[in-house]
């Protein structure tokens, strides 16, 4: 099965109800994109975007997917560009299209292309978005480079959600783990090193490499709060503060180390099969 057929497939399936609604892979598009657009995810994603491009407005997604991200980027007034592969109305550009239409966006174009080939010239977006899709390359270095390529002097590249492994061990475990690889075999994932060293072979610098419960971006739709109460090394129990225990610090760190014990192994991204990591790297 290619992939919009997987996707066409497990819509139709009760148990995959759940991962479709997660995934944003409804036949319903303007609901995966109000869905997404409610997310801890899609906030944070927002606040980035605050904090190192203030003034960005020329924003490139590669591998856009059904347009979750392009179209709600849309709808906050940047001048998008979507870029996908896939033609298809189910997960591809065709599905964009339909929702520029649905939503009259005029500040929207839909590339269908892989990011190897990006044909824009260099230097044209303020901003590079990449969600989920930088461990799909064909040749991480080429589309690392080819989306620096295009990026201002000063611009951001964000790539959310990729798939971290730590040896060919780990891949085959989270090859193994993912419910959607067994249909159409599209699946991969690189070590972090590779990532990292792509961008900077690319002229980037890296800001932020964010590890899986670093920030709700990667976590998302995990429970933030348990998370942050699970760190060990955590000072304080943000919750807490306007409570009585926080100004007793010996309940406090028994609070802690409570949490910590009884989920602090469930937020170990070592037992996350292709635990997923994002990157804030700057164009030099
Ligand atoms: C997991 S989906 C993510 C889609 C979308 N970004 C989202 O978050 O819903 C990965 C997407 O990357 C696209 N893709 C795969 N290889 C690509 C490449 N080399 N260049 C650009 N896009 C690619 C696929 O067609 C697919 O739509």
């Amino acid at each position: 099965m290619t992939w919009h057929e997987t996707i066409a497939y497990i819509r139709q399936q009760p148990e995959f109800a759940n991962l479709v609604q997660l995934a944003y892979f409804d036949a319903d598009l303007p609901a995966n994109v109000s869905r997404f657009a409610a997310t801890s995810e899609f906030l944070e994603t927002k606040k980035l975007l605050q904090k190192f491009a203030p003034n960005g407005k020329k924003l490139l997604d590669i591998g856009a997917g059904n347009g979750v991200s392009s179209v709600n980027f849309a709808l906050l007034g940047y001048e998008v560009t979507a870029l996908e592969p896939d033609l298809s109305d189910t997960v591809g550009a065709g599905a964009v299209a339909l929702l520029k239409q649905h939503y009259n966006l005029s500040n929207l174009e839909i590339v269908s292309d892989y990011a190897e080939n990006i044909a824009f010239p260099k230097d044209y977006f303020d901003i590079v978005y990449i969600r989920q899709a930088v461990h799909h390359a064909h040749d991480l270095t080429q589309f690392i480079a080819q989306a620096a390529r295009v990026l201002r002097p000063g611009g951001l590249l964000l790539t959310v959600r990729d798939h971290v492994i730590w040896d060919e061990k780990d891949k085959q475990w989270f090859l193994e783990n993912h419910p959607l690889h067994k249909f159409y075999g599209g699946e991969n994932a690189f070590q972090l090193s590779e990532y990292q060293q792509a961008m900077k072979n690319a002229g980037l610098e890296i800001r932020h490499s964010f590890a899986h419960f670093d920030t709700a971006i990667n976590y998302f739709p995990a429970n933030g709060e348990l998370i942050e109460r699970s760190r060990p090394h955590q000072k304080t129990i943000e919750s807490w503060e306007n409570g009585v225990l926080i100004k007793i610090p010996f309940l406090n760190r028994l609070v802690r180390r409570y949490v910590f014990s009884r989920y602090g192994k469930r937020f170990d991204e070592k037992q996350i099969a292709g635990r997923l990591y994002s990157f804030v790297a700057i164009k030099k």
